[in-house]
């Protein structure tokens, strides 16, 4: 089964077509970073017309690549929640046209359901049940996946997601935007010591995490110096900040390693391309015994090819979206989002 499968939530227009939810035929991937990074953010409004640009290109591009004619796909799926409301909308609305107009079924996808599927991709072995750490610009969860379509949130942040610490960090720091891959970059040859920063443990929830203390000692060490005229060592502070990033995650996943038994473990979202994460999981996996699988980076980010693999598991349980399918800005992982009406 060849799956059409289009990404608009945020600020990357993607398409691609994927097979049996495991082949990759095709993968374009359009960002507007650039557009963004001169507002230090993405601009919701800015990012809604760049996708109504951008789709239709990149769209018949995966096509193109994928050598497939639009009639002989079976079947169109587009992101639906969550996301920038009116970005999903583009994407949802294109795509639920052109399934029409091929008389084919619309899926519609939960993009963080489609970031734990970019691991199908890249291992096609991986099956459910599993364990994953999600770790992006909107969410930070740990999550077991009983099935491809069934999940159960074990723990998450009570504020901010990684990589949204990873941005505003960022602008402090003055490196602009995206900030997780500008950080790693600050952090290297810094000193993970050179800072004291803090990991806030939630009473009685140990698999729950915060980052906005961080976010906010991190700032604050910065305005203090600031005012007393004392230079910041900004490569080591981004250093101790990558680090205290891994040590607020990387324990709390070990737990529920622990406490699930788990034998296979995911890590999934932007902020899964950071090299200091990837090598602390890998040295938890040789201690726990756990099979670790890494997405290669250019499935961490946002793409439509783990939207297209994701789909083929929604369009086996029965998920095909009807005409009056809509787009949600927020969704849990284990709601349903598809409206079959
Ligand atoms: O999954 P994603 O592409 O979009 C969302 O669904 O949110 O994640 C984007 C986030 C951004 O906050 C970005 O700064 C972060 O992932 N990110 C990173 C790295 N690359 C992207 N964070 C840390 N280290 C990186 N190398
Ligand atoms: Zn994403």
């Amino acid at each position: 089964m060849k799956i059409l499968a289009i990404e608009s939530s945020c600020d990357e227009t993607a398409a691609a077509v994927i097979e049996d939810g495991r082949k990759m035929l095709s993968s374009v991937v359009d960002t507007q970073i650039e557009t963004h990074a001169l507002y230090g953010g993405v601009v919701p409004e800015i990012a809604s017309r760049r996708h109504m640009e951008a789709v239709v290109r990149v769209t018949e591009q995966a096509l193109a690549e994928a050598n497939i004619d639009k009639h002989a796909v079976d079947a169109v799926a587009a992101t639906c929640a969550p996301g920038l409301i009116g970005a999903l909308l583009v994407g949802v609305n294109f795509s639920k046209a052109l399934a029409a107009a091929l008389h084919k079924p619309f899926i519609p996808v939960h993009h963080i359901r489609g970031h734990i599927a970019a691991a199908y991709l890249a291992h096609p072995e991986l099956q459910p049940p599993f364990l994953t750490l999600i770790a992006s610009g909107g969410h930070s969860e740990i999550v077991l996946v009983r099935d491809y379509t069934a999940f159960e949130v074990l723990g998450g942040t009570r504020d901010d997601a990684a990589g949204e610490a990873f941005d505003k960090v960022a602008r402090v720091l003055g490196v602009g935007y995206p900030g997780g891959p500008k950080i790693e970059k600050l952090a290297q040859g810094g000193d993970p010591a050179r800072y004291k920063l803090p990991d806030a443990r939630i009473k009685d929830a140990p698999l729950d995490f915060s980052f906005s203390g961080l976010k906010t000692a991190v700032i604050n060490l910065v305005h203090n110096a600031e005012q007393k005229g004392e230079e910041i060592d900004r490569s080591g502070l981004a250093a101790s900040f990558c680090a205290a990033v891994v040590r607020t995650l990387v324990p709390r996943l070990e737990e529920a390693v622990r406490k699930t038994q788990a034998q296979r473990v995911v890590c999934a979202g932007g902020v899964a391309a950071n090299s200091y994460l990837r090598t602390a999981l890998a040295d938890m996996a040789k201690r726990t015994g756990v099979q670790l699988h890494l997405p290669p980076l250019s499935l961490c980010g946002d793409n439509a090819a783990m939207i297209g693999s994701q789909a083929y598991y929604e369009f086996l349980a029965g998920n095909i979206g009807g005409a009056l399918q809509n787009a949600f800005a927020t969704a849990a992982i284990g709601e349903n989002i598809c409206q079959k009406r």
